[in-house]
């Protein structure tokens, strides 16, 4: 029986889908953090379940020729990254073991899974981040949380946002301070500012930030944005955020714009997109546009096809094929993301694209009489509702494309597929999220083609 508190020399045999290291002792698998597979490691138990523990790393004895001095100093604590201390390489190739042996596990099946596409520069990737403020010790923190706690690291340099944001969230600090403006306690919810977002556009470098405040004024906020627009000019858009709610969201639906415009402005797959302070906009925008373009090589788009786009956000799967077929038709249960599909595709002059606000799987039966040619499928974490995957096989669909940000769901909606006549024909994944265990992919899934 393991006892907490001991302490073990380990292997370690595997990683789990979060990248925790798996070593068995007596049979009873042990997961460990930052631990990597091939690893010899002394590991302290440091919590023991029925029928498995958890440990701490102590001493790595025989380190994986794969692992790599993180760069970012902050990550061992914080909850932002959990696979920094994987080299690049391993971390693509992680990602591609764990799709497979998903697809095996929960999918039972083997399709052709190509190797994960990653970036160039797989750091400062993120253009969006919000980050809370708080104080420690009468210290002004300001970061991202530790893992599984609300405790905040107080950021010097986060590697995976644009370098500059850094930099912003140290003046807005200094400048709060010898402003003294009080500072949010989640605990006992007093003080004014709670949060930061800074988002960025890849196309021309503008920065929108927002303050997020309990309560709806800001004293000497004219000054401290004078302060911040002086040293970053780029700053294009400030808005205030009134956020007085206990809960963990972190912005409120209450704002106003102090400086600037509330818009930024990105292209993707050659489309141009605004988006406010609000507004969805994917995060990667680099390595969206490579699995856009991929999802849209699976379709094989012709001229005189009819596509669905289920789960279309603000549109910009559909609106990527648009030019290429005759007609599109996305939806999405969130009314301001088809306010703002229908707003993109006027931006682009796309006329043969409309957007439906309902629930895909109530809208989709409602095309029944409809041909589609391909159906492309990008739900949320938590994978299709059963009706509509069954709505697909009654309409008979022959190509579907599905994006997916949860290989677990993915694999159990492409087995109910698989039980009803299709196939995955292939499927590749993307680095969407570098350095976090996180994996994106796209798959080709078309109705088995029986032979007469
Ligand atoms: C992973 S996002 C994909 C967005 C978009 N395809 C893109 O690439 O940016 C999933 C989207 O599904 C929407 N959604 C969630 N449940 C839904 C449902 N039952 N029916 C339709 N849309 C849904 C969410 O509002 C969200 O916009």
């Amino acid at each position: 029986m393991l006892k907490k508190n001991s302490y073990h020399d380990v292997e370690f045999i595997d990683l789990t889908h979060d990248a925790l290291g798996v070593a068995k002792i007596d049979g009873v698998p042990v997961f460990v953090k930052d631990a990597l597979k091939g690893e010899h490691a002394e590991i302290k138990i440091t919590k023991v379940n029925k029928n498995f523990a958890f440990g701490r790393l102590i001493e790595i004895k025989t380190p994986s020729p794969f692992r790599k001095k993180p760069i970012c100093q902050h990550f061992f604590v914080c909850g932002g990254c959990d696979i920094m201390h994987m080299n690049y390489d391993m971390q693509l190739s992680f990602k591609k073991h764990r799709v497979k042996e998903t697809l095996r596990k929960i999918g039972h099946m083997e399709p052709i899974i190509h190797d994960t596409v990653g970036m160039n520069n797989p750091y400062y990737y993120r253009n969006k981040a919000i980050i809370p403020f708080g104080i420690e010790d009468d210290r002004l923190v300001a970061g991202l949380y530790k893992r599984r706690s609300h405790d905040i690291v107080d950021l010097r340099r986060c590697h995976i946002f644009p370098k500059i944001y850094s930099d912003i969230i140290r003046l807005l600090k200094a400048l709060l301070v010898s402003h003294e403006i009080s500072i949010y306690d989640e605990e006992n919810h007093k003080g004014l500012f709670r949060a930061l977002m800074l988002r960025h556009s890849e196309k021309n470098g503008n920065i929108l930030l927002t303050f997020v405040v309990n309560g709806g004024k800001m004293p000497h906020k004219e000054k401290i944005i004078e302060s911040l627009i002086e040293r970053y000019p780029m700053i294009s858009g400030v808005v205030l955020n009134n956020n007085s709610d206990k809960g963990n969201v972190m912005i409120s639906n209450k704002s106003k714009t102090l400086y600037g415009e509330d818009i930024l402005e990105d292209e993707l797959c050659g489309l141009n997109y605004q988006y406010n302070h609000q507004s969805f906009f994917q995060v990667n925008p680099v390595q969206t546009q490579n699995l856009y373009k991929k999802a849209l090589d699976y379709a094989d788009l012709k001229a005189d096809d009819y596509i669905v786009d289920a789960y279309c956000g603000v549109g910009t799967i559909g609106l990527s094929a648009a030019k290429k077929v005759k007609e599109v038709t996305g939806f999405d249960v969130i009314k301001s993301n088809i306010k703002q599909a229908k707003e993109n595709a006027r931006f682009n002059d796309i006329e043969n694209a409309k957007f439906i606000q309902g629930k895909a799987e109530s809208v989709l039966p409602s095309l029944k009489d409809q041909v589609i040619d391909t159906l492309f499928i990008d739900p949320p974490r938590k994978g299709c509702d059963k009706s509509l995957l069954k709505t697909v096989t009654t309409m008979d669909i022959k190509r579907i494309v599905y994006v997916s940000c949860n290989v677990s769901t993915f694999a159990r909606d492409a087995n109910f597929l698989l039980k009803s006549g299709y196939t995955v024909k292939e499927v590749t994944p993307f680095d969407m999220f570098p350095q976090t265990a996180h994996i994106e992919t796209v798959a080709l899934i078309e109705k088995t083609h029986l032979e007469s």
